[in-house]
């Protein structure tokens, strides 16, 4: 895919988005602006673009999901929201502008929070072109991944670990939970969408999982080298919450290993699709370069 296909899809993702939230016709003005302010702050659209980019590698069109694309970015902006909380990672600075709590206050955030998960699945739900029975197992796939025992979970594994050294299987647990979870979510539920069989579902399963990890891995290698105008967070958030990282429990040698094994993995796991997933390949390969 060229950068201009990718940018219009970013393009169709963000209209939808603003679309979906009828700050016009909201019932509260100010919450609507809270949930706006957060979901139209930049971001790269990772989850969606790969939602759709799972479809299209089973040999559906992509751009027929944006509604169910929509649903999993409400539920990740919903999750950075109150990961930057002060009771939670205390950050300032998201998408390169200041973090929700710090221009609506904190009682705002939380609330514009839970407003983005639970409107994230009457977005989902709304999805055409999609038989009933299909969209029940999307919104199963991404009420698992955001719940306890996915996005939340991690997110518990993670506070419980901070000035701890945990295992290293401990902290695959905790990324796959926090971040890998909502990956796998996109990917399958555009797989599910576009009706893969059993075999590509497992492919891209494979896939989603080594995807969300080597995430996950490099997200803490730029929270050491990254630079903050680029990435639109802090950089040493993690050293200054004493948070168990791949880079704090190995070195950022280490870590840049495990994620480019990691990458190898998700690639080899694509080779079922043949030149149907180049997009997916592309993606997963950027990781290794991303500043962002
Ligand atoms: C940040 O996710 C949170 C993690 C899961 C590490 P992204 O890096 O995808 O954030 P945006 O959406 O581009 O802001
Ligand atoms: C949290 O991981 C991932 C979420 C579930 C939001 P981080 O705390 O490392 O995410 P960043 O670095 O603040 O984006
Ligand atoms: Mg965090
Ligand atoms: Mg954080
Ligand atoms: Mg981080």
């Amino acid at each position: 895919m060229d950068k201009k296909q990718w940018n219009e899809r970013i393009k169709l993702v963000e209209e939808a988005l603003v679309k979906e939230l009828g700050k016009d016709k909201a019932l509260v003005p100010e919450l609507a602006a809270s949930m706006e302010y957060s979901l139209t702050a930049g971001g790269k659209r990772l989850r969606p673009i790969l939602l759709m980019a799972a479809a299209d590698a089973v040999g559906a069109k992509g751009t027929d999901f944006v509604q169910a694309a929509c649903g999993i970015e409400m539920i990740h902006t919903y999750s950075l929201i109150h990961d930057d909380l002060p009771a939670m990672d205390n950050d300032d600075y998201r998408r390169g502008k200041l973090t929700n709590h710090k221009v609506y206050g904190e009682a705002m955030a939380i609330l514009a929070g839970d407003a983005l998960l639970t409107q994230a699945f009457e977005v989902i739900l709304r999805q055409p072109h999609v038989s009933a029975e299909l969209l029940l197992q999307v919104v199963k796939e991404m009420s698992i991944a955001a719940g306890p025992n996915g996005m939340v979970g991690g997110q518990v594994i993670d506070m419980l670990s901070e000035g701890k050294r945990i295992s290293m299987e401990e902290l695959r647990k905790m990324h796959m939970g926090k971040t890998g979870a909502l990956f796998r979510a996109a990917i399958r539920s555009g797989a599910i969408m576009a009706q893969a069989d059993e075999k590509q579902l497992e492919a891209l399963t494979t896939y989603a999982d080594c995807f969300g990890l080597a995430f996950q891995i490099t997200d803490d290698i730029l929270d050491v080298v990254g630079d903050e105008a680029v990435i639109g967070k802090p950089v040493g958030s993690d050293e200054r919450n004493d948070k168990s990282t791949y880079v704090t429990l190995t070195s950022l040698e280490e870590a840049r290993r495990l994620a480019a094994d990691t990458v190898a993995q998700a690639v080899e796991a694509l080779e079922v699709f043949g030149d149907k997933a180049s997009f997916l390949k592309e993606l997963v390969e950027m990781l290794l370069e991303r500043n962002k």
